[in-house]
């Protein structure tokens, strides 16, 4: 079991499955904070492993570092977030995170039919866009833009 306010880099890392450098990297751009022992080495609380679990899995999302700084902006660094931070948290993200499901929604919604990209390799293809005469509209799956911006 992991001590409480005392972890190595390596250990946080195992257990996050990242590597040492992504930790240094998140700390260098002060998503995560670490304090340093009389041996001068970097040593963690135990709460910096859902700070980086979180980050994992917004970015795994697609949501950038600077999103994802922007509402770790709201979690105190001079203690361990309670529940209620990370409902602070999640109530200023929510917007940001439910567009992004609604736009992957629309794109698994969208994939099984022509797009209007101009390959002309699906079956409705000569339905939609006969001889990729959305060409004309512009570049790009010009269906599936039409319909994850709408
Ligand atoms: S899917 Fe590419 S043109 Fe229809």
């Amino acid at each position: 079991m992991l001590e409480d306010a005392n972890l190595t880099v390596g250990q946080v890392a195992k257990r996050c499955g990242v590597k040492v450098s992504t930790l240094h990297y998140y700390e260098s751009i002060d998503l995560i904070r670490s304090w340093r022992n009389q041996g001068n080495q970097r040593r963690y609380k135990k709460e910096v492993i859902r700070r980086i679990s979180v980050i994992k899995a917004a970015q795994k999302m697609g949501v950038s570092l600077e999103s994802i700084k922007h509402a770790f902006a709201n979690l105190p660094n001079n203690r361990t977030p309670t529940q209620e931070d990370w409902q602070h948290l999640a109530n200023q993200w929510q917007a940001e995170l439910v567009a992004r499901i609604r736009y992957l929604e629309k794109l698994k919604n969208s994939l099984t039919g022509c797009i209007g990209c101009g390959c002309l390799s699906m079956k409705n293809c000569p339905i939609y866009n006969q001889d990729d005469h959305v060409a004309e509209e512009g570049d790009g799956a010009v269906f599936l833009e039409r319909e994850l911006n709408r």
